[in-house]
């Protein structure tokens, strides 16, 4: 057995002295500056302490942590320096998801910042449960002991009972109480902050086994899976449980590249073929018999909120968990956790940085582990499905069982009834802003179809507003459910064998692309009634520019609410200086090409 390893990271603003701290400890310690494996030694764990909550690089963000490393005769320290800039939560979460310890440094002048206590809120979220604070800069404020107490005092308030927190009242330039007392502050009796890292505990909880599966091959007629070993262990002859699926079955063989092992450890990457013909896929998860993951349809989690557009619940996300992706949708926010004071508030949204309690419904059953169960299965990222940006960290509280409501297969489908119709069913999803000319057209078009003998049936927003959606209104949220109900309705329409024509603002491309992924491919067709906002401001048919304009409407799209323009809409009419009758002949002749 070498040295332990304490990982810890780094947070707090490089204003309150984190960086010549940092500097100066390795100076103290004669530290190794090093980001290499190589000058570690043995067995250092420096990979797994890069292996964090996020797998941006997947992802094509780089992560901006400083790596560093130094050692005692003790314990090897592997200290994970997260950028201090609030724009860079993502990387303070990253570093905080494998890290034993979390070190903060505060100027004693300004005291713990909001940004401060954010760090070290995440961290408690990520899991860890010892914090180490340095109140830097005690001779700006003459060593005074009164204010490190009321200092310390504000952080104690802040711990929960699980936590441990040691203060060190620190002069980083003279290094001040960094591994030896500092002779101007007699009145401290406490560790120095190498001291107080010596006796950290590196014990980690052992974790049942787990490992997502990455690919799939074949040699010789024999099937063998890739994965990586997250936690657990594993020996050839095991039984295992295959999820979400439920299959149990036999290790038969364990590779570590291309050298057969009798037996497989945490961090490991590893080839496996069963004695059992099974379907596996990358996505699955094979889990201990004994204690396994659960397969869910929904999680309650924290989220950290990294996107610059702001989480609206009801839209739908990809959601990241192991090898996992699979479509979830943020239900409800339950509320919002103020981070200094731990308060939890109610919101319907969520902005960079903030911190959420949310519920969250899959679309497809993940098998999951709440995240002080297991890390590697207990958290997850969601990714904006236009962007492909990173915009959240989930860290699972409490994941939710399937809901026992099965799929009822009926004997009349949609195939017998186009048997009957004899036409191909299609959604034509009309969008614009108001008073483009989406209603007129879409009529327009239904009637040329009716009179062709096409079963058709015309959705439009205002009608609909006075029954199926009249409890709803046009913030953001309201308009995400409005939109998800038509295209809901839109889908069994078009299941009973119907031409759908809808007729929507339907102004955020998010929600277009939801209600499309709602249908078969084909069958949904995007036009977008492209009419200037001056000239449809200039007609203003239903009088509502003007109230807009005075003020005596609000969020009223194109005015004081966004429209997003589709990007590749099947149909793009552009209706300035053409007649309606021409417009509805290029959806019509769209259609014709391909109804059958
Ligand atoms: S959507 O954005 O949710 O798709 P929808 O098409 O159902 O909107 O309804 C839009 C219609 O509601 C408009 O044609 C207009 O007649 C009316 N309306 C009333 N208030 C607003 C508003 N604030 N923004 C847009 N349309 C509004």
């Amino acid at each position: 057995m070498g040295p332990d390893t304490l990982r810890l990271v780094a947070c707090g603003s490089v204003d309150a002295g984190k960086s010549s701290l940092i500097g100066r400890l390795l100076f103290e310690v004669g530290g190794i500056e090093a980001d290499r494996l190589g000058d570690l030694g043995a067995d250092p764990d420096f990979s797994r302490a890069t292996d964090g909550l996020l797998a941006e690089r997947e992802q094509g963000i780089t992560i901006d942590v400083a790596h560093r490393s130094f050692r005692t005769a003790q314990r090897v320290y592997l200290l994970a320096d997260a950028p201090g800039h609030d724009r860079y939560t993502r990387n303070m979460v990253h570093a905080a998801s494998t890290a034993d310890l979390a070190l903060l440094v505060v100027d004693a002048t300004e005291g713990v910042t909001l940004q401060g206590f954010r760090h070290l809120f995440i961290a408690r979220l990520l899991g860890v449960r010892q914090f180490l604070v340095a109140i830097n800069k005690m001779d700006r404020v003459a060593y005074d002991g009164a204010r490190f107490a009321m200092l310390s005092e504000q952080l104690a308030i802040w711990l929960t009972p699980e936590c441990r927190l040691t203060v060190v009242p620190t002069v980083a330039p003279h290094g001040g109480n960094l591994r030896h007392p500092a002779p101007e502050m007699p009145w401290y009796e406490g560790p120095t902050l190498l001291d107080a890292l010596a006796v950290a505990d590196v014990s980690r909880a052992q974790a049942a086994l787990r490992m997502p599966v990455e690919w799939v091959g074949r040699a010789d007629e024999t099937r063998f899976y890739g994965m990586s070993l997250r936690s657990g262990n594993l020996k050839v002859g095991d039984k295992v449980l295959v999820q979400p699926q439920g299959g149990l079955v036999q290790v038969k063989r364990i590779a570590v590249g291309w050298e057969a092992v009798n037996e497989a450890f945490v961090g490991q990457a590893v080839s496996i073929s069963f004695n059992e013909t099974v379907d596996v896929g990358r996505g699955d998860l094979i889990s201990a018999v004994d204690s396994p993951a659960t397969v869910s349809q929904g999680v309650d989690a924290f989220l950290i909120w990294m996107g610059d557009a702001s989480l609206v619940p009801g839209r739908r996300y990809r959601l990241k968990l192991a090898t996992r992706t699979i479509t979830a949708v943020v239900s409800e926010i339950l509320c919002c956790l103020d981070p200094e004071s731990g308060r939890e508030t109610p919101a319907d949204r969520l902005g960079l940085n903030e911190i959420g309690l949310c519920r969250l419904a899959f679309e497809n059953m993940v098998a999951c582990d709440r995240y002080c169960d297991n890390k590697a299965t207990g958290s997850f990222i969601l990714i904006d499905p236009i962007t492909a940006e990173t915009i959240a960290a989930g860290v699972i509280v409490q994941a939710h069982g399937t809901r026992n409501i099965p799929w009822q297969t009926m004997g009349v489908d949609r195939a017998a009834r186009i048997k009957l119709t004899d036409q191909r069913p299609r959604v034509l999803w009309f969008t614009g802003l108001s008073g483009a000319g989406k209603s007129t057209l879409a009529d327009l078009v239904e009637r040329r179809l009716h009179a062709a003998g096409r079963l058709t049936y015309l959705l439009d927003g205002d009608n609909l507003r006075h029954g199926l959606t009249r409890d709803l209104g046009f913030s953001e949220a309201d308009r995400v459910e409005n939109i998800r109900r038509v295209a809901e309705v839109a889908r069994m329409f078009l299941d009973a064998g119907l031409i759908v024509l809808v007729s929507l603002i339907s102004p955020y491309r998010a929600d277009r692309l939801a209600a499309r992924e709602r249908m078969v491919t084909g069958d949904f067709i995007e036009i977008f009634v492209d009419t200037p906002l001056e000239v449809c401001e200039e007609r203003d048919p239903k009088g509502l520019y003007i109230k807009a304009r005075q003020g005596k409407i609000t969020h009223f799209t194109g005015i004081s609410a966004p429209y997003e323009e589709p990007v590749a809409p099947e149909i793009h009419l552009q209706t300035v200086g053409r007649t309606p009758d021409e417009l509805a002949d290029r959806v019509v002749s769209y259609l014709n090409g391909n109804l059958r």
